[in-house]
């Protein structure tokens, strides 16, 4: 890609103009051509000087996703090698649900900048402001649907894996695929299916990751329970290089799983804060407290209870009680 490049000579040479010819030069296509790809930028909303002796250079970028910039260099073996990026759409699970029943391929990678009625677990919404991640992924995994939920798990692996490395900050799971930091939720996965029998049609895998949003903008019920990458680190994170990463990651552990499930189950045991603490579990119409014991083959929490018994959840809300 052209403007790709041309853009990261001009990224690469921020203190000083670079002439039309020069840029020309450095990736061998036309003037003409140079200058088509800097009024393309510029409508992508890249604040770019172009002064006639001297030639261009970039003053301001714009915090918006680009597929061209995504795709870059994304170097993946199945995830993301289709890319869909809308500026606003109700729900990337429900986009990506439908094209999967359209035969999108698998690795097919939904992403939107706003989503107007984003989904959460259990029913509930997931508010979905600008200057966040909210993406889906189609995958068309080979296996029997007990393993199914472990998607979730994978997934949580390869968010956790990638936002230590991209932000250098200590995220941890708790069960079954929240993504803390200091205690707080910075993401959520939310996993759909469309399987008969016992065979899976397609999973896709919905992620929302709050990186760049001001938790004080959120409503006061969810701001005390959640936070952004962001507010965390005290700087902008570069939503870009983050979803590229996720990805990687994505791909990488999706090979893991589908090789190994255990695998998985055993990265995911040494990213969580859950295993050892004494938690209270609600679900299935019941509260539930022990100590989580760890998880078994299909992801489900096993849970010791006071009068000794055992107890494996599947599905339900974690409430730490002590660590
Ligand atoms: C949770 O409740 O923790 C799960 C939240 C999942 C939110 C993501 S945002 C992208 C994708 N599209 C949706 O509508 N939901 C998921």
């Amino acid at each position: 890609m052209y403007k790709e490049k041309i853009l990261n000579i001009l990224r690469a040479s921020r203190s000083g103009f670079l002439s039309g010819e020069a840029l020309a030069r450095k990736i061998g296509v036309s003037r003409t051509m140079v200058w088509k790809h800097i009024k393309s930028l510029e409508r992508d909303g890249f604040g770019i000087d172009a002064v006639p002796s001297q030639g261009y250079r970039i003053v301001s970028e714009p915090d918006i996703l680009r597929q061209s910039e995504i795709k870059a260099g994304l170097k993946t073996r199945v995830i993301g090698k289709e890319i869909h990026l809308y500026p606003q759409i109700s729900s990337t699970n429900t986009r990506a649900m439908e094209m999967a029943s359209d035969n999108a391929p698998a690795g097919t990678v939904v992403i939107a900048e706003t989503q107007t009625s984003g989904k959460g677990r259990l029913g509930r919404k997931w508010i979905s402001p600008k200057g966040n991640l909210y993406f889906s992924v189609i995958l068309r995994p080979d296996i029997p649907l007990y393993r199914a939920p472990l998607i979730t798990l994978m997934g949580a692996v390869a968010v956790v894996s990638a936002i230590r490395k991209e932000c250098q900050v200590n995220a941890v799971i708790k069960w079954p695929n929240d993504v803390l930091l200091s205690g707080k939720k910075v993401c959520g996965l939310l996993t759909e299916m469309s399987a008969e029998q016992d065979r899976i049609r397609h999973i896709v895998l919905g992620i929302g990751v709050d990186v760049n949003m001001d938790p004080a903008s959120l409503p006061a019920d969810v701001r005390m329970v959640t936070t952004s990458l962001m507010s965390e680190t005290n700087k902008e994170i570069n939503r870009t290089a983050l979803l590229q990463e996720i990805l990687r990651e994505l791909d990488h552990w999706y090979q893991v799983f589908l090789h190994d499930s255990a695998d998985v189950l055993k990265a995911w045991e040494k990213l969580t804060m859950t295993i050892g603490c004494r938690i209270a579990v609600s679900g299935a119409g019941e509260v539930l407290e022990g100590s989580a014991q760890g998880v078994d083959r299909e992801g489900r929490l096993i849970v010791k209870l006071d009068d000794g018994t055992t107890r494996t959840v599947a599905a339900g809300d974690v409430t730490i009680v002590k660590r």
